[in-house]
């Protein structure tokens, strides 16, 4: 599975181009090609908030501030959140009640923070540990193949 989603992302990713249309097919290629999940989706950082960009499944909450849920807290951290059981996880934000477990990437280039991958799933215990170098490795492509100076200009990191 992990070497089918490299290839459509090196498919649907366009090297050196807009970094929201390469979110947008990122979010696409995960929630269809990764089994139980239900949102997958970008937030972009300007200031000290994360603002909903591209992703796939139900409406979720539009501004989070860093530090808030598991996307505030990654953020902060700058390190990648695995949440087991997003109910004991304190102050998890609930977008899509189906909601159970979470993983969290931070987007960072030279040290600078530009946002989160979020990833839900309906069941608990659906991330591991062993797993977690795989997720870091498609914000990494993200990364690769997207003009992160329009980024950062846009967003006024
Ligand atoms: N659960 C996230 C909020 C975003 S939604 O899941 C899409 C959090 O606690 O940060």
């Amino acid at each position: 599975m992990y070497e089918k989603i490299i290839k459509e992302l090196k498919r649907w990713l366009e090297p050196q181009d807009d970094f929201i249309l390469n979110s947008a097919n990122l979010s696409a290629v995960l929630f269809h090609n990764i089994i139980n999940l239900n949102w997958v989706g970008i937030y972009m950082r300007s200031g000290n908030k994360l603002y909903l960009g591209p992703f796939q499944g139900k409406p979720a909450r539009q501004i989070i501030n860093i530090g808030d849920g598991v996307c505030g807290v990654s953020a902060e951290k700058k390190e990648t959140m695995l949440v087991e059981d997003v109910h004991q996880f304190p102050g998890h934000i609930a977008c899509d009640l189906a909601s159970n477990s979470e993983i969290v990437v931070p987007i960072i280039k030279d040290n600078i923070l530009y946002g989160v991958l979020d990833i839900d799933s309906p069941h608990k215990f659906r991330f591991i540990e062993e797993e977690k170098q795989e997720y870091e490795s498609y914000v990494e492509i993200l990364i690769q193949n997207s003009d992160m100076d329009r980024v950062k200009k846009y967003y006024n990191i």
